[in-house]
């Protein structure tokens, strides 16, 4: 009878007897049944709601380390992705951070990291020349890493010219080539080491002795020595260093804001090929790179080929339609291992219904959920989530004007 007692949910041993377990044994009378994106390593994402086992997660496991989360405004965004970044720094992961909305300061001021705010006055600069240092090993032939930055160049003086008519393009394209080829670098030997990056100054004045380039002179100027010169006419100043890295822009106004995040994704993208290590990037607000077609399609090639370099691209938007409605926004979905669907408003559900497959009751779930609710998928696996957060985590990463003192 004492035996019978001592197994019941009173919490009554009258029996005493005790021995040892080992945790391995101890682990299986843990009171999670499932174990559906339940994985040996990874890290907490959340609380399954179908059936409340933990979804642990290694998205570097995944056919592709990268991340969609869609919501409305307000839906838990940010919120899912400071709780995955604290928890994947734990592991060693690197993580950077482009941030529209310096959303991410207190994240930094608390576990350490540096904080990049990019605006006319601050004395952090990028140079949009810089070209990444060849990893050895690699299939790079030479040429491949200068063509690769004349393209991305060329992207950046769509942003910041307005669109170039075909022949302005081609002049461009000469006077950028002729740029760097004026500091040693060519098609033929593109290796920087010992040389020095080309700037925004460098491209003016080959500009200037070109016929037919006083138009593209005009429109650059501003960047070169008039009111925008701040941003983009000096050479790099900053190291990308290990742990944390955030990017603040929102004190650019909303002209510049595109351009520098474009200009960022390629200093991150030329880190990234220059040192292997697991890095993660968080693209907050992408809504604001997604508006123009160049960088629109800059941040897809980055995401498709992010893998091989070990970085996973996490990409941030409320703006489902508008994402869903280009070309570049549907692959980085399909691109994307993992998607996270936070509170929707009807006016996107339908969007995501189509793109996603969902049922009638994920439909439902999406437009009934609370804030830090909603459906992970990873892979074929769909799950509902609960994203939740220790008193500590939330003390670090609230937006909430209340919750922080
Ligand atoms: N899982 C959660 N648990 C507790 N509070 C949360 C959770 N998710 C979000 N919140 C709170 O809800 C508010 C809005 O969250 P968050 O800033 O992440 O929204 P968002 O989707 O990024 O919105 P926006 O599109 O406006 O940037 C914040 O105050 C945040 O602290
Ligand atoms: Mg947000």
């Amino acid at each position: 009878e004492q035996g019978f007692v001592a197994t019941g949910p009173f919490a009554r041993d009258e029996v005493g007897v005790y021995r040892n377990i080992s945790t391995k044994g101890l682990s299986t009378t843990f009171p999670f049944t499932s174990n559906s994106l339940s994985q040996d390593d990874g890290i907490l994402y959340g609380i399954n709601t179908h059936n409340n086992s933990l979804i642990i997660f290694d998205r570097f496991r995944t056919e592709n380390a990268n991340m969609v989360v869609f919501a409305k405004s307000g839906g838990g965004k940010s919120f899912a992705v400071k709780l995955e970044i604290l928890r994947s720094l734990m592991l060693g992961t690197d993580v950077i951070v482009l941030d529209p909305e310096n959303e991410y300061k207190t994240l930094v001021d608390t576990v350490g990291g540096t904080y990049v705010n990019i605006n006319l006055n601050s004395n952090e600069r990028i140079n949009p020349f810089d070209l990444p240092r060849a990893l050895k090993d690699t299939e790079t032939k030479s040429g491949d890493l200068l063509r690769g930055a004349v393209i991305n160049l060329l992207g950046l003086m769509n942003l910041m010219l307005g669109k170039c008519t075909p022949s302005e393009s081609s002049i461009l394209e000469k006077a950028i080539i002729t740029t760097y080829s004026l500091k040693g670098i060519t098609m033929t030997d593109d290796d920087i080491s010992g040389k020095e990056v080309p700037i925004m100054k460098d491209l003016y004045s080959v500009l200037e002795t070109m016929d037919g380039a006083k138009g593209i002179c005009e429109r650059l100027e501003k960047y070169v020595t008039g009111i925008f010169s701040g941003v983009f006419s000096e050479p790099t100043n900053i190291n990308l260093t290990d742990g944390l890295v955030v990017f603040s822009v929102r004190d650019l106004d909303d002209i510049l804001r595109p351009i520098a995040m474009y200009m960022l994704l390629g200093y991150v993208w030329n880190v990234t090929r220059s040192s292997l290590r697991k890095r993660v990037l968080v693209v907050d607000e992408a809504w604001n790179i997604m508006q123009h077609e160049d960088s629109a399609k800059f941040l897809f090639g980055l995401v498709k080929r992010a893998r091989k370099y070990g970085l996973g691209v996490t990409t941030i938007t409320q703006d489902v339609e508008d994402f869903m409605g280009s070309p570049e926004g549907k692959a980085i979905v399909t691109n994307s291992s993992i998607q996270l669907l936070l509170k929707q408003s009807p006016a996107s559900i339908d969007v995501l219904q189509n793109v996603f497959k969902l049922t009638e009751q994920e439909k439902y779930i999406l437009l009934n959920s609370a804030v830090g609710q909603g459906l992970f998928f990873a892979g074929t696996e769909h799950v509902g989530i609960q994203v939740l957060a220790s008193y500590f985590e939330e003390q670090v990463i609230t937006t909430n004007p209340n919750a922080t003192k």
